[in-house]
């Protein structure tokens, strides 16, 4: 029996599933993250290995959750129980993933709106002031304030519903975020700025560190450490082991090329992020040399704006397209966390999508807002088994990304290689007669290879090796 309540919504076809997948996929992480591990990993070598594990690692993990989705027809809290009754708690963890992520993702989503919004009105410059990103992220309102901006806006989004939210959404913002990051990083090239020294550096010099290995420092255990943060970076930023592929598999139409999807989300994520490389390195570079290259947060609120005011008239202009652009890849990416619990709760307590998005909505603001609390009233600095220093939000993102998601990914390896077999996936994505290109490679990579990978991620993040 199908009613409004009951029915469920889908993409209205291939595109409409690869730019919400892709939506999901380009986010923080291909900004601000991959262009300082590449910057730090020896450029041309880390974008190679990176390369590799994407094509194999990622698609095997890709292609396994968004099969699982489309099989099964259920959310990641009812999927897993679905395959076998006896692996329903995998599912509660998996969906426990996006719960714990979307309140610190509307945080740091409410920081961009932040910035954005100072660049919109001519004021840009004032953020590149000592000090300023400290302040704002330790006023008592306005960081919560913001953080309600970006979660409402997450909301109206996944309200609309899959079709009419999701995918119509996704499929402007996509392609504009794609022209954005084309015109920045062009203009990014261009740069050319002598320093108080009269050191001259230039945009094309910055894109060699990118792109030109660096074998300066090359020692087998530097590659095991390039190989292992490539992995790192690549489990994030597609989405995988969070559930949320398997969401938006579930809404994918029986009809649409599911292999052939999945190489145009790899080629959207990586050539995003390699995009991304081409526009901050040169940029930082020119203006600050190899050292304005961070980690995090303060590349992309203190090291950015600095860059942008030293590009003169053009800075303001340049820094709210790209505070735009950001802005764009973090919507999607929090609207595809916010539909992977909302899918959940609607299966499981049968509810309607505006209750399901409601209830999530309250949870996300409540812990939003104790994040934001993190960094006045609630502060404390603790040190993490990996040895970074954290507060709030640092101890939800490590504990979400570094311990639940690879022990989702172990789990979904298991049930999938070795219970169910990798038979049940490869017909699922053959089931229209569309070929397996990676057929062998997905199995040895299911059943060997990802897990032993994904168990030496979850050893290092927990400081054991
Ligand atoms: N994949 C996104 C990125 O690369 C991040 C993300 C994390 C998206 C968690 C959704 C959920 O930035």
């Amino acid at each position: 029996m199908e009613n409004e309540t009951t029915k469920r919504n889908s993409f209205t076809g291939s595109i409409g599933f690869v730019l919400a997948a892709a939506g999901s996929a380009v986010g923080l992480g291909n900004i601000w993250r991959f262009p300082y591990l590449a910057a730090r990993d020896g450029g041309g070598m880390f974008l190679v290995v990176y390369l590799v594990l994407a094509l194999t690692f990622g698609f095997t993990l890709l292609i396994t959750e968004v099969a699982i989705g489309r099989k099964t027809k259920q959310s990641p809290l009812t999927a897993y129980g679905e395959l076998r009754k006896r692996w329903k708690p995998l599912g509660i963890l998996a969906c426990l993933v996006p719960m714990i992520i979307m309140p610190y993702y509307c945080v740091i989503g409410g920081w961009v709106v932040k910035y954005f919004l100072a660049f919109l009105t001519g004021s840009g410059a004032q953020t590149a002031e000592e000090g300023y990103f400290g302040a704002f992220i330790s006023d008592s309102s306005s960081p919560i304030g913001m953080t309600i901006v970006f979660l409402f806006l997450s909301m109206i989004i996944v309200l609309g519903g899959v079709d009419k939210g999701i995918e119509k959404f996704s499929k402007v913002v996509m392609p504009a975020l794609v022209i954005l990051i084309l015109i920045i990083s062009i203009f990014s090239l261009t740069l050319s700025y002598t320093d108080a020294d009269g050191v001259t550096r230039t945009g094309m010099e910055g894109l060699k560190i990118l792109f030109v290995p660096d074998f300066t420092d090359f020692s087998l255990k530097s590659f095991a450490g390039t190989m292992m943060d490539a992995m790192g970076q690549l489990f994030y930023s597609l989405s995988v082991a969070m559930g949320i592929m398997i969401a938006y598999g579930s809404y994918m139409r029986d009809d649409t090329n599911l292999s052939k999807a999945i190489g145009q989300i790899e080629i959207f994520d990586t050539g995003i992020a390699f995009l991304a490389g081409a526009m901050i390195i040169p940029a930082v570079f020119v203006f600050m040399g190899k050292d304005g290259m961070q980690a995090g947060p303060g590349l992309m609120f203190v090291s950015l704006p600095r860059v942008f005011q030293q590009m003169g008239p053009f800075g303001g202009y340049v820094g709210c397209l790209f505070f735009a652009m950001v802005l764009f890849a973090a919507t999607t990416s929090a609207v595809s966390i916010l539909e992977a619990v909302v899918a959940s709760f609607m299966d499981q307590f049968h509810v309607t999508r505006k209750t399901a998005v409601l209830s999530e909505g309250a949870i996300a603001l409540i812990l939003g807002i104790i994040v934001c609390m993190g960094y006045n009233k609630l502060f404390f600095n603790i040190k993490l088994p990996n040895g970074a220093d954290a507060q709030i939000l640092d101890i939800m993102d490590y504990v979400s990304n570094n311990l639940m998601m690879p022990v989702v990914a172990i789990g979904t390896c298991i049930l999938i290689g070795w219970i169910i077999k990798p038979d049940v996936i490869i017909k699922e994505v053959t089931k229209n007669g569309e070929k397996f290109g990676r057929r062998g490679l997905f199995i040895v990579m299911i059943k060997f290879v990802a897990p032993v990978l994904l168990a030496v991620l979850l050893l290092k993040a927990l400081g054991v090796i």
